[in-house]
């Protein structure tokens, strides 16, 4: 998709889209002239929000696109990306009254995505010239970032296993002249990551921990932790096979935090970057951990497991409990957590969870300013007693039994390994969009990244 943008002074001979009104479209189509006006009638185009229309210019030599906006500009700013499908493919430019181009850049682009590593590449391929003054750079990194998301999400699991998120972790960091380690198999247990390994040892292919950093050492510390599963079958409790279909996203929340990773390192910004990824399959097998069982946790809690399906806030807790122990200025969990999230808010529109304030508020503005929805949700202390156990510290599944709030208890239970860090947010995803819409191609999706990465670059930037 980052092919599909280009200077316009680098094209030939693109074809302008220009945006109309229903009252701006008469004056247009006159400057356009008469035959323009002539092919527009006979469309019955009106100029009416998100319609367009394709007018052979004057000599019909070329063609112009004419798209309906509204006064405010685009219905939605990534409408133009609809545009890139029912559009021959060709060059084409922004031209007339749009009044966010960065935004319309992306939409068109992020439209243009496809996962072309089992097919043959399509040859239909769009592209839209840009003027001199917008920031193409910075549009290039934030849209590698989203691929980087979309591709490890869309691959699968079958040639997706820990060892190659793990690996992908690394290679990312490498390539930015970051370090790390991982930590496979057995040495989880050493090592002291007791919930990992036990969620992740029924597999043939062994679980494994990815901390890599990148940096100043004297930067604000950034920590991101993603949920590694490969796939989840829901283990013992095994899920029926429609809840199964779409499980190689399971490990959404590691490709999103890579998404990240990468545009925080592309850019450069001025800050300590720490990525830890638990990589596991949640298989089963004779050896898989058990409903029943009572697990430690590198916190030291001891965990009653209720349903080994809820294994996403096992392995984060472990690896939330590691990324507190250096109390980091900023710590974000993502993770394709709760079928409840999905329930709650829908698939496009993802719950955070946050105690800090300060942080939430700025989030809610940089969503909205980026085009990357979130909504909060509270960490409601009260439900904390849904997670009681009679045998254990803490059970990590709402045993009521009424299956009440179930993406705040998972939020709730994942709090409990976060005991340093004032600015920590848990972001419960989905990682998927069901169905096109714009600047969304069906298929893995990256939620919420655009906003942390205009967050923390304003965060830490912008500083005396
Ligand atoms: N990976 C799933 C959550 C999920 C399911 C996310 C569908 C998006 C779409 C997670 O591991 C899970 O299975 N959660 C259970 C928890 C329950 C057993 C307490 C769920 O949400 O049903
Ligand atoms: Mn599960
Ligand atoms: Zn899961």
């Amino acid at each position: 998709m980052r092919e599909s943008l280009v200077r316009k002074s680098e094209m030939s001979d693109p074809t302008p889209i220009i945006a109309v009104t229903e009252s701006s479209l008469e004056g247009e189509l006159a400057g356009l002239g008469a035959r323009a006006g002539q092919w527009s009638s006979l469309n019955d185009f009106k100029g009416k929000p998100s319609s367009h229309l394709l007018v052979p210019d004057s000599d019909g030599t070329g063609a112009v696109v004419l798209l309906g906006v509204d006064d405010t500009g685009l219905p939605h700013p990534f409408l133009l990306g609809s545009l890139v499908k029912s559009l021959p493919g060709g060059d084409y430019f922004l031209s007339d009254g749009f009044p966010d181009p960065e935004q319309a850049a992306l939409g068109f682009a992020l439209s243009a995505y496809r996962f072309e590593r089992y097919v043959t590449p399509s040859k239909k391929n769009h592209r839209l010239g840009l003027a001199d003054d917008v920031d193409l750079d910075r549009i290039h990194i934030i849209l590698e970032g989203v691929k980087t998301a979309r591709d490890l999400i869309n691959t699968p699991a079958n040639d997706l296993g820990p060892a190659e998120l793990a690996a992908a972790v690394e290679a990312l960091f490498k390539s930015h002249g970051g370090a790390g380690r991982i930590i496979v198999g057995d040495d989880l247990l050493s090592e002291n990551f007791p919930m990992v390994h036990a969620v992740g040892r029924a597999s043939s292919r062994a679980p494994r921990l990815a901390d890599f950093a990148w940096g100043n050492a004297d930067d604000p510390k950034v920590t991101l932790v993603g949920k590694g599963v490969i796939f989840d079958t829901g283990g013992l409790n095994l899920k029926p096979g429609n809840s199964m279909s779409l499980m190689k996203k399971d490990m959404g929340g590691a490709a999103n935090v890579l998404g990240l990773a990468a545009m925080i390192m592309a850019s450069a910004l001025p800050v300590r970057l720490r990525v830890i990824v638990p990589c596991v399959e949640n298989a089963v097998s004779a050896n898989a951990f058990r409903p029943g069982d009572i697990l430690s946790s590198r916190k030291g809690l001891s965990v009653e497991i209720g349903n080994t399906d809820a294994e996403g806030r096992l392995i984060l807790g472990d690896a939330l409990a590691l990324a507190d122990e250096e109390s980091p200025d900023l710590l974000v969990d993502m993770a394709t957590l709760t079928g409840a999230a999905r329930v709650a808010l829908g698939p496009d529109l993802p719950p955070f969870y946050t105690h800090d304030d300060d942080l939430a508020e700025e989030i809610a503005v940089m969503a909205e300013a980026s085009t990357d929805p979130l909504w909060r949700l509270p960490l409601w202390e009260p439900y904390m007693k849904y997670l009681d156990s009679k045998v254990a510290d803490i059970n990590h599944i709402n045993t009521s039994g009424a299956g009440f709030a179930g993406s705040i208890t998972a939020a709730l239970f994942l709090s409990r390994f976060v005991e340093n860090t004032d600015s920590w947010v848990h972001f419960d995803i989905y990682g998927w969009t069901p169905a096109d819409r714009p600047g969304k191609p069906v298929g893995g999706e990256a939620q919420g990244i655009r906003c942390l990465f205009d967050l923390i670059a304003e965060r830490y930037t912008v500083k005396k």
